[in-house]
């Protein structure tokens, strides 16, 4: 079953009157539990992608639905639940004034759900953090716990779908796979839907069952975690990246862990 389909979507940033299109008729699918990737070079347009599925980018034209639901130019809250996003950079996501517990807190008063510090606990438990976290603040967190409140964040609405917005890249080499395998597990236990992107083939081959690979606002080419692993893909820009990853993935990730996310060498 389908989660989510886009359909000719186009979007635009800008006044109205003058907008400047920066995707341009993109469609693809995401099946129900699958993990779908987006990569290509720095502005072209893949976290627009993510924010107009996300409901933060609203200059769109062409048809979204999700979870069977087409939707439309205002959301309710329930449809904005269904899908969090996960950003690059986990210390300026999250407020330094805050702790744990209020930043994972908020999203919970803003829905009015209740029950909320049986949820709080359970989620950090979900991420594999102390319990006890909730009274720190984000500066005493490692680079990797600190993600780990991010992912806690957008999974505390339990929603069906998470956008992950280059999620490891900003962390430390050591702790990048950590993150992976935590997305991993939690894809499968809470039967979660992903969109991800990234610029590192390694990790789209370890996480993702297929990519669209982008340039400048269109998708040129759609291909399968096989076909990566295999080094069949066609367009000669899929190829770029795949011998871009090939050539620092063995030297980026540190042994223990090498084998887990390197793609073929
Ligand atoms: N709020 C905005 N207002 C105007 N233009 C924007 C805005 N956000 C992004 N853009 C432009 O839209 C294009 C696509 O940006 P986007 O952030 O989607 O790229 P990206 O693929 O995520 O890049 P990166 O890999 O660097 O994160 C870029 O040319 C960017 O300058
Ligand atoms: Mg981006």
């Amino acid at each position: 079953m389908s989660m989510i389909t886009v359909e000719h979507l186009a979007v635009s940033y800008g006044h109205p009157n003058r907008p400047t299109r920066v995707v341009d008729d993109v469609s693809f699918e995401v099946g129900a539990n699958e993990t779908f990737g987006l990569i290509g070079e720095s502005g072209c347009g893949k976290s627009t992608i993510l924010g107009a599925l996300a409901g933060r980018n609203r200059q769109w034209t062409g048809r979204i639905t999700i979870d069977g639901e087409v939707i439309g130019a205002k959301r309710t809250q329930e449809q904005l639940a269904r899908q969090q996003m996960v950003f690059q950079d986990p210390f300026g996501s999250l407020h330094p004034r805050h702790t744990i517990g209020r930043i994972l807190l908020e999203p919970l008063e803003i829905h009015g759900i209740d029950d909320r510090q049986t949820r709080v606990e359970a989620v950090l438990r979900d991420v594999g953090l102390p319990v006890n976290f909730r009274y720190r603040f984000p500066h005493q967190l490692s680079g990797g716990q600190r993600q780990r409140v991010a992912i806690a964040r957008a999974l505390i609405l339990k929603p069906r779908i998470l956008l992950l917005d280059e999620p490891t890249s900003a962390l430390d080499v050591s702790i990048q796979a950590e993150i992976l395998n935590l997305l991993k597990d939690l894809r499968q236990r809470e039967n979660l839907t992903f969109i991800l992107v990234s610029h590192d083939m390694a990790v789209i081959a370890h996480l993702c069952d297929r990519v669209a690979v982008m340039q400048n606002g269109v998708f040129v080419e759609t291909v399968t975690k096989q076909q990566i692993l295999e080094g069949m893909v066609t367009h000669p820009y899929t190829k770029v990246l795949m011998d871009g990853s090939r050539g620092y993935t063995p030297k980026k990730l540190p042994t223990k862990t090498r084998g887990d996310v390197r793609i073929s060498v």
